[in-house]
């Protein structure tokens, strides 16, 4: 396998990608004590799923002011940058930045997007995130910022956090408002929840991707219906094994997927959590199901595919892969 392919993202959460020591020097400039959400290697340190998003919410709690979302986002491009990746579709959450008010969010994201402009080697775009286990009214705040700054900088809108909080039905109102303003839709679900959390958001929230989705496998009609209508996973592998979703790469379904014609994607979803970067995640797939160049190529041309991006970058995307 040669790793100079060009890498598309589209699955990963802009806090979550906050290295450690990126965290740790925000919380000693404004004197928090973090140390409990580290372990003694310095990385973040967790239990679970439940204890992983208390640690995520913990980090962000010295993610306060632009700038330092400024910081953040030009940290965490330049690594993707290292990586290969040529495209990138940030998860951005208006309950971090700003705290949901639409001017200090506005702030935030010309923060976030001049940051990206300063690292022309990827293309970046937003994918405004509600948190599920904030509930519908914080999510309908939250496509409120979606819908009021689409363009053609932020280009999505989705939801993710537990799983396990509510139903996604109860967050349509949220993904009709960001549908009207022209977004791209995708919804976090089949990570923890079985087939019918992915069937929810194709029926209930009308998204054009799902995050994650992978216990679809658990049901053929569902896998046939993904595969005969196009339905993008963004299957972030890394970060299933190390959530414990799977116990370990062989039992991930990624190819069984693929082999039945859904259009997977790879993504990494929260590196440093998760001890990951797109390099490792293409190695392991190459390793345990000897995906070689033919096939992550693949993988890129249905990134390329399903990216919330205008149809020239589109175009542009697809060439440079070969597609
Ligand atoms: N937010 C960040 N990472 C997540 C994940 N893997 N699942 C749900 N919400 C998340
Ligand atoms: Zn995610």
């Amino acid at each position: 396998m040669s790793d100079g392919l060009p890498k598309i993202e589209l699955h990963l959460h802009l806090e979550g990608a906050a290295p450690p020591a990126f965290i740790r020097g925000l919380a000693s400039e404004k004197g928090s004590d973090l140390s409990s959400i580290f372990g003694d290697d310095g990385g973040y340190a967790y239990r679970d799923f439940a204890d992983f998003l208390r640690v995520y919410e913990a980090a962000c709690t010295v993610l306060r002011r632009p700038e330092d979302y400024a910081r953040l986002t030009r940290a965490v491009l330049e690594r993707s940058a290292e990586q290969g990746v040529v495209y990138t579709e940030i998860f951005v959450s208006p309950d971090f930045c700003g705290g949901r008010d639409l001017g200090a969010w506005r702030e935030h994201l010309e923060a976030i997007r001049a940051a990206s402009d300063a690292v022309p080697e990827i293309d970046m775009r937003c994918i405004v995130t509600a948190i599920r286990h904030f509930g519908p009214d914080a999510a309908r705040q939250t496509a409120r910022c979606a819908a009021e700054a689409a363009g053609d900088f932020v280009t999505g809108f989705g939801i993710g956090g537990n799983e396990h909080a509510g139903e996604l039905r109860d967050f349509a109102y949220g993904f009709d408002m960001a549908r009207e303003a022209g977004l791209g839709l995708t919804a976090h679900a089949g990570e923890w929840r079985g087939p019918e959390s992915v069937r929810d958001a194709l029926d209930h929230l009308r998204v054009d991707r799902v995050g994650h989705g992978i216990r679809a496998i658990e049901d053929p009609a569902l896998v046939k219906r993904l595969a005969r209508d196009g339905v993008t996973l963004e299957v972030c592998p890394g970060s299933n094994v190390a959530l414990g979703v799977y116990s370990d790469w062989s039992a991930h379904p990624v190819e069984r997927l693929r082999a039945a014609g859904i259009a997977v994607t790879v993504s990494t979803d929260d590196p440093p959590f998760f001890r990951t970067d797109m390099s490792r995640e293409y190695a392991r797939l190459s390793d345990t199901f000897g995906w070689e160049d033919e096939i992550l190529a693949e993988i890129a041309r249905n990134a390329a595919r399903a990216a919330f991006c205008d149809e020239d970058t589109r175009a542009a995307l697809l060439k440079w892969i070969g597609g």
